[in-house]
């Protein structure tokens, strides 16, 4: 019968190579809490495990630094209720550090030179609201799991910027936001569908209709961001294809 106070937990950490598997006991704060698998890291932290590493901000969705994997699949560890027997770990599609800490800076290098392209400094310009629901990313990374293209790269060798060669959801969403995006001027849209071209769009061309990437805080990644690129970088017609 389960300890109605406890939850076992599995902990797979991983230092340097050994990946060392550890079974964790949450002490139940109160009768039938589930707790979040960030409060169990915390506690953990707190009593057994005092160099246990891993990274939040917010708690509560908005900074997405938290990420890790509940069970083999990407979770925000401040929103994802775990139960008995659950495994945390970090998220697989990254290189480790330590634990649960991941080097994110692959994915962001791959903008470089492409942040400063809209016209910040006019705010009374109307985006439409495809534009806005794209600001909705938190940049949890939880989109580079299952992605055919991300896939590609060999997580330890970069680019000469240290960046990724192979795109992935969140680089193709900041690209079509900049697409979109009413500051940006018309001079510099060619460029963001080359860029585009060059992390690999081509590849979703051809795996559209399986492609089954999700987002941490539930944007439509594959028909607000990878259909709309394909559309003007190829000029493919969805409607046509569908019929
Ligand atoms: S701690 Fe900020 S999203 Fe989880």
């Amino acid at each position: 019968m389960l300890n109605e106070k406890t939850l076992n937990i599995k902990l797979k950490l991983k230092r340097k190579e050994d990946i060392k598997i550890i079974d964790f006991e949450y002490i139940k704060r109160f009768e039938n809490e589930r707790p979040m698998a960030l409060d169990v890291l915390l506690q953990a932290q707190e009593t057994s495990l005092d160099d246990i590493a891993f990274r939040y901000g917010c708690r509560a969705r908005n900074c997405g630094v938290c990420t890790i994997d509940v069970n083999d699949k990407p979770r925000l560890a401040c929103r994802a209720r775990v139960k008995e027997g659950d495994t945390l770990s970090p998220i697989a599609t990254l290189p480790v550090v330590k634990d649960f800490i991941v080097k994110r800076d692959g994915i962001a290098r791959q903008m470089q030179g492409y942040n400063n392209i809209s016209l910040k400094n006019d705010l009374n310009i109307e985006a439409d609201s495809a534009y806005h629901n794209l600001t909705a990313c938190i940049e949890c990374y939880a989109c580079l799991d299952g992605c055919p293209l991300h896939k590609k790269n060999n997580l330890e060798v970069k680019d000469n910027n240290n960046a990724y060669s192979f795109g992935n959801p969140f680089s193709f969403l900041k690209l079509q936001r900049l697409y979109i995006d009413p500051l940006t001027p018309e001079s510099e849209k060619l460029k963001i569908i080359e860029k585009a071209k060059n992390l690999g769009l081509e590849t979703y061309r051809r795996e559209y209709k399986d492609l089954k990437i999700k987002c941490g805080v539930g944007i439509n990644l594959k028909d607000e961001v990878i259909k709309p690129l394909l559309v003007v970088a190829f000029g493919d017609d969805f409607e046509k294809k569908n019929k």
